[in-house]
């Protein structure tokens, strides 16, 4: 179904337009800390590089709105890269046709971000490493549903990340959100996103719970999403500051997927759109160029 960042990306006025790394930024198990990286032999580590091995590959990671456009590619990226996955899902039938279910790294569970942090951390489990929300209401006869979902939803997976100590949270957020702040009060899509239900002032909130929780997060502020594959290259800014554009969303997907592998990305707001005059940069670049706030 279209969502209205979707319609708003056909509109003319919204666009304005691996390597794997060494260590990783899980604080949350002592498999991931530095200790246990430095104590491994530099002929182990060199090996495993050599053969190709990123040594997060085996972190089992809980992805929320896992049958959603994004959702999905963020699954299939991640399975592309190793990772395992735990694709949490509303509609256990729907993830069978949306999802390559046979993939015996994938796991399927049942997770209604509404239905409270509990719930969401028995989903979540003892094995999930991270978390990535890539939740977004369903348009219906719901007008609370942008808050019950946005909001709440995305507090509630926050919360039930405390309760496994889960300490990787990477959200998919939106440009303008912070749109008022940004004088963009007036920018057509900042006002049509907010008619359906204050998208933008609920995605605002979820964001401010997580950066005031202490969890290491990653919030990506993706432009208008696309389903056609990327035609130019990632362009990525500090929070607040992007207010048109575009991008597809296999782009968002490697982008949340590269953030649980760049301790880079830790804390951090980042914007994406994508242009095809930008430059091609790393990953490793485009996060470092974003300051901690
Ligand atoms: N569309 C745009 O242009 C645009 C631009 C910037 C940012 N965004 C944001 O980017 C994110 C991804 O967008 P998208 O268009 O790829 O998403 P989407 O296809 O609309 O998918 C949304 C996902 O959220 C799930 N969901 C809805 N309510 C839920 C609940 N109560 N509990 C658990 N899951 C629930 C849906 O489940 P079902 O599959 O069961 O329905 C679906 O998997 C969203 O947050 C969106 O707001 C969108």
């Amino acid at each position: 179904m279209a969502t209205p960042l979707t319609l708003l990306s056909r509109n003319p006025t919204f666009h304005a337009h691996h390597h794997p790394r060494l260590h990783k930024h899980f604080t949350s198990r002592p498999s991931f800390s530095p200790l246990n990286f430095a104590k491994m032999a530099a002929s182990e580590i060199s090996e495993q590089v050599a053969a190709g091995k990123d040594l997060s590959l085996k972190k089992k990671i809980f992805v929320a709105g896992a049958t959603g456009s994004t959702g999905k590619r963020i699954v299939e990226q991640l399975l592309a890269k190793g990772f395992s996955v735990k694709a949490g899902v509303r509609d256990l039938d729907k993830a069978k046709t949306t999802l390559s279910s046979s993939n015996p790294s994938l796991q399927i569970v049942k997770a209604d971000v509404t239905e409270g942090s509990d719930k969401l951390a028995q989903a979540i489990g003892d094995d999930s490493e991270a978390v990535v929300c890539a939740t977004g209401f369903r348009p219906g006869w719901d007008l609370l549903a942008p808050w019950k979902v946005d909001n709440f939803g995305t507090v509630n997976l926050v919360e039930a990340c405390r309760k496994r100590n889960v300490n990787r949270f990477v959200l998919i957020s939106s440009i303008l959100v912070n749109g008022a702040a940004m004088g963009q009060l007036l920018n057509p899509a900042y006002i049509f996103l907010n008619v359906f239900g204050l998208t933008l002032v609920a995605k605002l909130q979820a964001e401010k719970y997580i950066r005031k929780s202490g969890i290491n997060y990653t919030i990506i502020r993706p432009g208008g999403l696309r389903n056609d594959p990327p035609t130019g290259n990632v362009v990525m800014e500090p929070e607040d500051t992007l207010s048109e554009g575009s991008i597809s969303r296999d782009q968002v997907a490697e982008v949340a997927v590269e953030a649980l592998v760049y301790p880079e990305a830790s804390y951090k707001v980042v914007e994406i759109v994508s242009r095809p005059d930008a430059p091609k940069r790393s990953y490793h670049d485009l996060f470092s160029s974003i300051r901690q706030r």
